[in-house]
């Protein structure tokens, strides 16, 4: 008897040691945001948290845009990202968003050279036009950061923007009233970190598309351009303006950091070689996108021109020579010699990239 029981336990022992490793418990439900893919057991865990999809159209002639997997685009991401970047609770002594800086006349830039910040304290940069900022590799005129939820955690405790700390921002918004329940419906959490509020914020700057300038409804077959703008088309994509190099593609960036030749050494802001400590990227900056130009004054990373007129001027004259400078500036010393009426058509080009739409979303 004593022997049977023996032995029988150890059938039970060699078969409980076979056996495989106990089912994962979990929720098979696609629909459910717990889908646990390995789950053999049943639906008790499911949790229903349900999303919208944020659909939007990709510009004429773009590649789809880089969307980090974790960071989907929702409508209700999207409208709090929107919120939150309207919202002045985000700096230290509520008086500035994003948007005082980024405005929407003017393309999401600030219509001043250079942006203040809430202690009265001026940078030495222009706020960058935020457009299609879904398709850039980096971000900033140096290009210091690689995301938009890296780039968003930046202005917030920036000393001479928002002045804020990450831990003033998250009790500020969990003692909040709205709040809470935008990031519950958002991501499904219930305390407001730092990394959701960014995440919520990059949601809504991808958002910022804009595909329906003149040109682009010019590409789809909708509208002519005029033959001043026509003629500006063509400087602008030949060896005479010699623009497409660097602002060329359906984008109008390269997503490359280049000296245009605006000084000669030493150089006021290092730009990139700042980032990259390599006396080769001294001066240069990250080609800017063209899209929405004409609303985006002043121009270059530290606002020096307030029109395109100056722009054209500047690369009308060649530029000036600097170790640096891109060998693509080919008119160094001789010019592009434009004539008025090419400068001209030059600009009204550049004006077929205004959407109306875009600003007024
Ligand atoms: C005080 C003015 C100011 C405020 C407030 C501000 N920004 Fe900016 N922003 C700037 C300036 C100036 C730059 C250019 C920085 C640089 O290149 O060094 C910039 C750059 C950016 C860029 C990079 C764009 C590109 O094309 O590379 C993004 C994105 C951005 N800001 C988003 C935000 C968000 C989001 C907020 C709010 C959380 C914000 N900014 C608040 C002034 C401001
Ligand atoms: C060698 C590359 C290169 C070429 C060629 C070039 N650009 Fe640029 N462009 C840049 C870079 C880089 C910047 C930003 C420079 C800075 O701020 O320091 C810029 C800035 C600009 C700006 C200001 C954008 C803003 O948001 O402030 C305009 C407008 C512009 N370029 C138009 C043109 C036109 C028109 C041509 C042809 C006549 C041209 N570019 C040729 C690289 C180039």
């Amino acid at each position: 008897m004593r022997l049977f029981n023996l032995i029988f336990f150890f059938i039970f022992i060699s078969y409980g040691c076979k056996k495989d490793p106990a089912p994962i418990s979990g929720c098979t439900d696609l629909l459910a945001t717990n889908y646990n893919p390995n789950a053999i057991i049943s639906n008790d865990d499911c949790i229903y948290f349900n999303t919208t999809p944020y659909t939007f159209q990709n510009p004429y002639g773009f590649p789809n845009m880089n969307i980090p997997e974790n960071n989907p685009l929702t409508m209700e991401g999207v409208s709090l990202g929107e919120k939150l970047f309207n919202d002045p609770i985000l700096s230290a002594d509520n008086s500035l968003a994003c948007i005082s800086c980024h405005q929407t006349n003017s393309s999401f830039s600030d219509p001043n050279p250079v942006s203040v910040g809430i202690d009265n304290i001026a940078g030495n940069r222009n706020a960058s036009a935020l457009i299609n900022l879904g398709w850039n590799t980096s971000f900033n005129w140096d290009g210091s950061v690689l995301s938009l939820e890296e780039q968003a955690f930046e202005p917030v405790i920036n000393p001479i923007e928002m002045h804020n700390t990450w831990q003033n921002v998250e009790i500020t918004l969990n003692n909040h009233a709205e709040y809470p329940q935008l990031f519950k419906n958002a991501f499904n959490i219930d305390y407001i970190d730092s990394n959701h509020v960014v995440m919520a914020i990059a949601q809504f700057e991808r958002s910022l598309i804009s595909t329906n300038s003149k040109y682009d409804r010019f590409l789809r077959g909708e509208v002519q351009l005029n033959p001043s703008e026509l003629n500006g088309y063509a400087i602008f994509n030949s060896e005479k303006g010699d623009c497409f190099h660097c602002h060329g593609s359906q984008m109008f960036m390269d997503n490359l950091f280049h000296n245009n030749g605006l000084d000669s050494e030493p150089f006021n802001d290092l730009g990139r070689g700042k980032i990259t400590n390599n006396p080769n990227d001294y001066g240069k900056f990250k080609t800017p996108t063209l899209r929405n130009i004409e609303f985006s004054a002043p121009y270059m990373h530290d606002g020096r021109f307030f029109t395109l007129e100056e722009v054209i001027d500047h690369y009308n004259s060649g530029g000036k020579y600097s170790s640096t400078v891109d060998p693509l500036m080919k008119k160094i010393g001789v010019g592009l010699q434009l004539t008025n009426q090419e400068k001209e058509d030059l600009i009204a080009f550049l004006k077929t990239l205004s959407d109306t739409d875009f600003i007024n979303k």
